[in-house]
């Protein structure tokens, strides 16, 4: 009796017969024997038919396949120093499953645009299973992380009736006869649950009716966002480095084979370790200027400035204290020097730009009512946020690290796009 298991646990088979049900990545043939590459889900396996051995029914099915076909193979197991995964398959016997003509995808290059419409066949190619993979353990490892650190996860809502980051980019909606907002950022929420919870992360979908095309631009992308009651913000800047470097850390170790697969240079992430470099924000800038860049105290960093910033590192650097002017109305000031916040912004090195922006938040009643007064905060709307402060207000910090950014860095991809299994960006809300 054949046993049914998956590429992944081929190993522990060797020399016995087995079941693998998938689809057929890529066929090659020499006449009298067929090479199969038949994909599961969990990788690729080399199935080799010998016309000799399968007869003439078997062999012919196997010669009918195309590619993406879906098919059950049972095979024997055998070691072979020559594959990529260290065995190949015997194949025995075939049943096709669903036929497959014409699949678009063939095994030559497509432009991205093709590729980008046909995302729900993309994903099964090798690069963009093991991207998603790497995806899901960074998810797995920054869940562990916080639940070990003694965090509780809560889940903010998506629709809002206010923004959490500023009013032009939010995506408006009817919510019966009222007007709604999908979030921007969980942040408001999991401060309130901070007062209830202590420390508290939120992990999910956000959303920035932002018109721009870059390469770390998405219009619907996954955010973290952990928050803590009694953090300043030193306590939060040693949380991030402690955070960010597990999370590397844990992909190193579970993700060998996929980083593989996406070329990742690995040794660019062996560096990622606690303590991260700081600068501060008037450093940033004295730096920049030296450096023969037209940028004044005051402004904020674009992409070029950041990828040079971070360029001095080999691993993600705090710039700290930005300028009160240039940041979200909840960021506390300093306290020696009310001219800049009590903030920072996390920039990956290799051009990864910003993947955490974080703060300490204003926990005074006053100063808040203050900051609503000066940013024309619709009262109404953001009330609950300003009855925070009346009753039981602590000091707290916390910060959002962009799940498409993060990927992107850590699998070292062109762009976030990639990173997200159906990208939403300025043009495409297809497929
Ligand atoms: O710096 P941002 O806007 O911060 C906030 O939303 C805070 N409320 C978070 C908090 O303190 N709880 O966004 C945080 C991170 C960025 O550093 C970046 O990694 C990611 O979210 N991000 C984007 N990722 C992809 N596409 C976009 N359009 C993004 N905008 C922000
Ligand atoms: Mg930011």
């Amino acid at each position: 009796m054949a046993t049914q298991t998956t590429v992944a646990q081929i190993g522990t088979y060797e020399g016995q017969a087995v079941i693998l049900r998938g689809w057929l990545y890529n066929k090659r043939s020499s006449g009298k024997i067929q090479f199969l590459q038949v994909r599961d889900g969990t990788g690729v396996i080399q199935c080799v038919a010998v016309r000799n051995e399968v007869g003439e029914d078997v062999f012919a099915r196997c010669s009918e396949l195309t590619q993406e076909a879906s098919v059950i193979v049972e095979g024997v197991v055998r070691a072979d120093a020559r594959a990529p995964i260290g065995y190949e398959v015997q194949l025995t016997d075939i049943q096709l499953v669903g036929e497959s003509v014409d699949y678009p995808i063939t095994l030559k290059e497509h432009g991205v645009d093709f590729l980008m419409d046909h995302r729900h066949l993309w994903i099964r190619t090798p690069r963009q299973r093991a991207i998603l993979k790497v995806r899901a353990e960074v998810e797995r490892a920054m869940q562990a992380f916080l639940d070990g650190d003694g965090f509780t996860r809560v889940d903010p809502p998506v629709l809002t009736p206010s923004s959490a980051e500023g009013t032009t980019e939010l995506f408006h909606i009817k919510y019966f006869d009222e007007d709604a907002y999908l979030t921007q950022s969980g942040q408001m929420y999991m401060e309130a649950a901070a007062m209830a919870l202590g420390k508290v992360y939120s992990m999910g979908p956000t959303f920035r009716a932002e018109r721009s095309k870059t390469r770390r631009h998405l219009i619907e992308f996954w955010m973290i966002e952990p928050e803590m009651a009694y953090y300043t913000h030193d306590d939060n800047l040693a949380l991030q480095e402690r955070f960010v470097s597990s999370v590397v850390e844990h992909v190193l170790n579970h993700c060998e084979a996929e980083l593989a697969t996406i070329g990742r240079d690995v040794s660019k992430l062996q560096h990622v370790t606690a303590p991260f470099p700081r600068m501060s924000y008037d450093e940033a800038i004295a730096w920049l200027q030296k450096r023969g860049h037209d940028i004044q105290w005051g402004d904020d960093f674009g992409a070029p400035h950041e990828t040079e910033l971070a360029g001095q590192f080999d691993r993600p650097v705090f710039i700290e204290r930005y300028p009160t002017a240039i940041k979200a109305f909840y960021m506390q000031p300093d306290p020696e020097r009310p001219e800049v916040v009590l903030c920072a912004d996390l920039l990956a090195p290799e051009g990864y730009g910003e993947i955490i922006g974080g703060s300490q938040r204003i926990h005074d009643f006053h100063l808040m009512e203050e900051r609503f007064a000066q940013h024309h905060l619709p009262e109404a709307a953001y009330q609950w946020y300003l009855e925070l402060r009346k009753w039981g207000s602590v000091p707290h910090s916390g910060f959002g690290i962009g799940l498409e950014r993060t990927v992107a860095w850590i699998c070292g991809l062109e762009h976030v796009r990639e990173a997200n299994p159906f990208p939403r960006t300025l043009y495409r809300l297809y497929p």
